[in-house]
C-alpha cells in the first residue's frame, strides 16, 4: 500500500492552505491535556515532542519550563510551529525519529496518532529505535494509537463526517472523509475539503495503520522499551473492547 501513495499523500501535513486551517480542524483537548500533565507528573526536564506538528503541545510544555525539542519531517508545520515559539523557547528540527542523538530524553511523546502516520512498518521499528536512542535509560516514551477494535474508520464517511466551518478564509469550508479501504489493519482515505466562495476542491489522502494492543506491545519490546500501562481513554480509564484509543506508557529499558 505505501507504495500506492501520490505525491500528495497526507497534503494536510505540507499544502501551505491546509496547514494553516490544521489548528482550526484539530483544536488540542483531554489528549494535549494528557500529555501536558504527563510531563508535570513525571518532573521532566527534557522532552522530545516526535511529530510535533504546529507545536501547541510542544509550546505549552516550554511555557511550564521543560526543555523541549520538536521534531517533525514537514517543514509546512514547522513553520506554522516556529511562528507560535515567539520567545524561542522550543528547539525545532525538521526530521525524524533519526535524528535524535545525544539528547538523554526524560520523555518523548507523539501526540494526535502519529504513530499511525508512520504506518510503514519498517518506518515504524526506525522511529522505534530513534526514540530508545534519543531517551536516557528509565525515561518514558507516551504515544497513542486508535483501538482497532472500536472500527473508528467506519465513521470516516460522508455522512458522518461532514462539517461545515465558516470564518475561513475562502469559506464556508466544507470538509469530509472519505474511506477507500479497510484492508487488514491498514486504512486508506481521503479528506476533502471544498471551499464555498471559490468551489475549489483539496484533496488529502492518508493511510493509518492500526496496530493491535499486542502487535505494538510486542514493537516496543523489540526496541528496548517495557510496556507500564495502556489506558483505553485520556482520563486513564482501563483499555476495554470499545475503548476508543490505546494510550501507551512504555520505559526504556
Ligand atoms: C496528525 S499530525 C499530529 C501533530 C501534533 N503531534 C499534534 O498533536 O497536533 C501528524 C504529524 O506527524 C508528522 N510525521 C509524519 N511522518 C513522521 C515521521 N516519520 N516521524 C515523525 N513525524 C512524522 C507529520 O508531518 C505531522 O505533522
Amino acid at each position: 500500500l505505501p507504495e500506492q501513495e501520490g505525491a500528495d499523500a497526507f497534503s494536510e501535513f505540507h499544502d501551505p492552505r491546509l496547514v494553516a486551517l490544521y489548528d482550526r480542524l484539530n483544536p488540542p483537548g483531554d489528549d494535549a491535556n494528557f500529555y501536558i500533565s504527563l510531563a508535570g507528573e513525571l518532573g521532566a526536564e527534557r522532552v522530545i515532542d516526535l511529530g510535533c506538528g504546529t507545536g501547541i503541545i510542544a509550546c505549552e510544555l516550554a511555557r511550564r519550563g521543560h526543555d523541549v525539542i520538536g521534531v517533525d519531517p514537514s517543514r509546512e508545520m514547522l513553520g506554522v510551529a516556529r511562528g507560535r515559539d515567539a520567545g524561542g523557547l522550543v528547539r525545532w528540527v525538521e526530521g525524524d525519529a533519526s535524528d535524535l542523538e545525544d539528547i538523554d530524553a526524560d520523555l518523548a511523546i507523539m501526540s494526535a496518532h502519529v504513530a499511525q502516520v508512520i504506518h510503514d512498518e519498517v518506518a515504524w521499528r526506525r522511529t522505534l529505535a530513534g526514540l530508545q536512542r534519543g531517551l536516557r535509560s528509565g525515561g518514558r516514551l507516551a504515544f497513542e494509537s486508535r483501538n482497532p477494535d472500536a472500527r473508528a474508520w467506519l465513521g470516516w464517511v460522508p455522512e458522518s463526517s461532514y462539517q461545515r466551518h465558516d470564518d475561513v478564509s475562502d469559506g464556508p469550508l466544507d470538509v469530509w472523509f472519505e474511506l477507500n479501504e479497510a484492508a487488514g489493519d491498514l486504512v486508506r482515505y481521503e479528506i476533502h475539503y471544498r471551499f464555498g466562495r471559490t468551489g475549489e476542491e483539496l484533496v488529502s489522502p492518508g493511510t493509518l495503520r492500526f496496530r493491535s494492543r499486542a502487535s505494538l506491545t510486542q514493537s516496543l519490546g523489540e526496541a528496548g522499551f517495557s510496556v507500564q500501562d495502556v489506558f483505553g481513554d485520556w482520563d486513564r480509564s482501563p483499555l476495554s473492547a470499545t475503548s476508543p484509543e490505546l494510550i501507551f506508557l512504555a520505559v526504556r529499558d
